[in-house]
């Protein structure tokens, strides 16, 4: 028989399917949650990578740390060989890599970036991520040469850019980031900035359509809208939309990051100005690749990871929008049936 890849989206707590096998090597993979678009694409593209290597499981934590950390005891318990770690609180990291190094399990943490002093606490613990200063960075050039080009967008004549910020999850670092280099970004290229609202949506669609509905009713004056991500974007597009914008001339810039398939078709609509692609594709396969080289017992290189290590770490670009990005874009996912015992979806690409 082939070899069998099986990806469990895990759902409860005490279904671990049997991760263990004398011979065969299984990486183990834990998510923050479920419905994130972006971790979403991740774990679409390590599924394909592992198409043609060593399989894995996947389960997710519900938001919760402590499901998280049961989670990953219930892999060590049955003898995963390595681990991909999307951690939902990256501050608890530390504990995470206490239990593995006791197991001798080595892990990669992935878009979730521990501090420094927790990855410094044993050698085969590693990370894959990108640089949200970076992100950050390109959308403020990106705004600031939309204000320049687009007098229009200072609806109320003053010369300064009266704008709206929705964050992502308070504490993690793509939202501090993002945030801190979009404003430098805009303050390096001499845009004068007045901010009329900002609040942390959580990375979600709703809670960012609500946060944009009350930055609305708060404020007519708003001309513009950085989102910490994509998802948020929508939301506030959603707002905005119900607001009555982007009919009849009314047109507000809102910027996001991710480059989701979403998102790239709002862009293609005229609704998003502007994304980042965070790029899951090579951010999956070099978490895969260094868990796979761990999985045999081997140290991780830059020849033999195929990305360039930092130490411990792999940063992988964010890349400017380009045509044809939405069709490269997409892992494979293929939901089949469910054995009733172990979970509530299988996925096999
Ligand atoms: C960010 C991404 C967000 C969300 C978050 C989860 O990098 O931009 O959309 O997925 O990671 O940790
Ligand atoms: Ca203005």
């Amino acid at each position: 028989m082939a070899r069998l890849l099986i990806i469990l989206i895990l759902t409860s707590l005490f279904a671990f399917p049997s991760c263990s096998s004398d011979e065969e090597p299984l990486i183990a993979v834990s998510v923050f949650r479920s419905d994130d678009a972006f971790i979403n694409d991740v774990v679409d593209w390590i599924a394909s990578e592992s198409h043609d290597g060593i399989p894995v499981i996947v389960g997710e934590a519900e938001n919760s740390q402590d499901v998280q950390n049961r989670m990953i005891s219930g892999f060590l318990d049955e003898g995963c060989s390595s681990m991909i770690i999307n951690c939902v609180d990256r501050t608890a990291a530390g504990l995470v890599i206490e239990k593995c190094r006791k197991a001798d399990v080595p892990l990669v943490f992935l878009n979730r970036e521990p501090l420094k002093e927790d990855m410094a606490k044993w050698d085969r613990a590693y990370y894959v991520g990108a640089r949200a200063d970076v992100c950050g960075e390109m959308a403020g050039e990106y705004m600031a040469a939309y204000w320049k080009s687009h007098p229009e967008a200072d609806r109320n004549g003053d010369g300064i850019l009266q704008f709206v910020i929705l964050r992502g999850e308070t504490g993690h670092q793509d939202s501090e980031l993002r945030t801190e280099y979009f404003l430098k970004a805009l303050a390096e290229n001499g845009v004068r900035i007045e901010r009329l609202g900002e609040g942390s949506a959580n990375w979600q669609r709703g809670e960012a359509r609500a946060l944009m509905e009350s930055f609305l009713r708060a404020d007519d004056g708003i001309e513009a809208v950085f989102a910490n991500n994509d998802m948020m974007a929508l939301g506030a597009i959603d707002a905005l939309k119900e607001a009555g914008w982007f009919d009849g001339g009314q047109y507000m810039p809102v910027i996001g990051c991710d480059g989701i398939d979403e998102a790239l078709e709002a862009m293609e609509q005229g609704y998003l100005l502007y994304t980042v692609i965070n790029d899951s594709e090579n951010q999956a396969r070099a978490a895969y690749r260094i868990a796979s080289l761990l999985a045999e017992g081997k140290i991780p290189d830059s020849a033999s990871v195929g990305y360039g290590m930092d130490g411990r770490y792999v940063w992988i670009p964010y890349r400017e929008v380009s045509t044809g990005s939405i069709s490269s874009s997409r892992g494979s996912r293929i939901v089949t049936d469910v054995p009733a015992s172990s979970s509530d979806s299988i996925v096999t690409p």
